[in-house]
């Protein structure tokens, strides 16, 4: 997967977080069989930290839920294909790598830009969780955020 400027969302601290979400998936995509469950831990670590991140954002600023649920759906896959991997399966683990760039891509300019943007809007601060603009809270939704990601 390559980091392209078309990702870059605007907010800071999420770009660097998909920054390297790239490197830690090139790194588990390049890993051979007998460090792979190493690095398939350092990637899940990584998608923790990040959708925690995110997920903390949206509690603060009160953005809706259904970001949140994608990142526990996709979470629980990972977790899931993980366990497999653990016990041998690491063509699974692989099966999971050609799928992954394509979700993230369309997570990123769905979900991911839909909270940056209002994030932007509201002015919010993520070193000191301050709205600097309040008046523009709310009138966001699960149906105006973006269905992009349900497939
Ligand atoms: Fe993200
Ligand atoms: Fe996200």
């Amino acid at each position: 997967m390559q980091w392209t400027e078309e990702l870059a969302l605007g907010v800071g601290p999420m770009d660097q977080t998909h920054k390297e979400f790239v490197d830690c998936f090139n790194a588990l995509a390049a890993a051979p069989n007998e460090t792979f469950l190493a690095a398939f831990d350092a990637f899940i670590a990584h998608t923790v930290a990040h959708f925690d991140q995110e997920n903390a954002w949206m509690a603060a600023i009160n953005f809706p839920g259904c970001h949140k649920a994608e990142h526990d759906r996709v979470l629980a896959v990972i977790v899931d294909v993980r366990a497999r991997v653990e016990k041998g399966d690491v063509a699974l683990g692989r099966r999971l790598i050609e799928e992954l760039p394509q979700w993230f891509e369309t997570h990123a300019s769905g979900m991911d830009a839909a909270l940056a943007f209002h994030m932007q809007t509201i002015e919010f601060d993520t070193t000191t969780g301050v709205v600097g603009n309040p008046a523009a809270l709310g009138g966001v939704d699960c149906s105006t955020a973006t269905t992009a990601d349900q497939a």
